[in-house]
């Protein structure tokens, strides 16, 4: 039977869900997650808080269970999120200046080399520019160790992993606008100095206060066209019948216009397992039943 993953991979894309360790025990959400995605990205199993929640004191099981369920089933791994503002342990919250910019490293470092040679990309970097309209970057704890922290992920994770696509990771930067304009200039200077970057991911949460945005597909390609990999990572989109299934469809059509759109994640499998559940945002009901939205990929591929 067709599948998300199948109609994707039919197009050289692949399918992904972000996918939750503790869910494993329900088999409406196992069917659905070993039958019709490629790639997995744990939701919250590989962020710093998950594996470092003492300083140097590293803890894997969680999202090792992802990526042996994952392997068992032929999919890929998507890691997130090395370097991040949010969830953060607190003894990181509380460190600053160089001792948070070691244990930032010491994390990368410790994280990347675990997972090392097993997964398709990596988050290195997760929302480091603000929503201002300015173009800054965000105030957080880590852009205060200094403004190259962004820089010194990137090269901390590729000398833990020679081979992983290593990305940056936002939301509102899915169509052209201030703050996907600074991670554009961000890309392109790396680009130019021999950071190690080879992926930008667009979240892509989009709801009624940020609708899908009509120059989605041309900055894809703006970004496509420094020669970086292009990745929608978190797609969730508010809303349903129609009017939703329609805005997923374009989401697709819009991958599927860029040749360096590797593929599409959603935030989850069914509403009920969304973040943000009262939107209704994906492709599955509560149910498990495929919703006018899941039609709607299969059929824009
Ligand atoms: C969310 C998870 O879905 C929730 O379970 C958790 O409580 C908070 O984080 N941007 C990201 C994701 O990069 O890691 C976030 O995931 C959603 C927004």
């Amino acid at each position: 039977a067709t599948t998300l993953g199948s109609a994707a991979s039919a197009k050289g894309r692949y399918f992904g869900t972000a996918a939750a360790a503790y869910k494993f025990s329900d088999s409406v959400y196992t069917r659905i997650l070993d039958s019709e995605f490629t790639m997995v990205t744990p939701e919250n199993e590989m962020k710093w808080d998950a594996t470092e929640p003492s300083q140097n004191s590293f803890n894997y099981a969680s999202a090792d269970t992802i990526v042996a369920r994952a392997k068992a089933n032929g999919q890929r791994v998507r890691g997130h999120a090395l370097a991040w503002h949010s969830q953060q342990p607190s003894w990181a919250q509380n460190l600053s200046g160089t001792a948070l910019r070691n244990a930032m490293v010491n994390h990368i470092t410790n994280v990347a080399t675990h997972y090392k040679g097993q997964l398709y990309a990596w988050d290195v970097v997760n929302e480091a520019f603000s929503d201002n309209g300015d173009g800054s970057r965000r105030n957080s704890n880590l852009q205060q160790t200094g403004n190259d922290w962004i820089e010194v992920a990137f090269r901390t994770a590729r000398a833990a992993d020679p081979n992983v696509k290593l990305c940056y990771n936002d939301y509102n930067t899915d169509g052209v606008n201030a703050k996907s304009t600074a991670v554009y200039n961000m890309v392109k200077d790396f680009l130019a100095r021999g950071v190690p970057i080879g992926c930008v991911g667009f979240q892509s949460h989009i709801n009624s206060a940020s609708p899908l945005p009509s120059d989605y597909q041309a900055n894809l390609q703006r970004f496509a066209d420094l020669g970086v990999e292009v990745q929608i990572t978190e797609l969730d989109i508010a809303g349903s019948g129609t009017a939703q299934a329609n805005s997923y469809a374009n989401v697709v059509k819009a991958c599927l216009g860029v040749s360096k759109c590797a593929g599409i994640t959603v935030w989850g499998i069914r509403d009920s397992d969304s973040w943000r559940s009262g939107d209704t945002p994906l492709l599955f009901d509560n149910s498990g039943d495929p919703k006018a939205a899941y039609n709607a990929v299969i059929s824009a591929f």
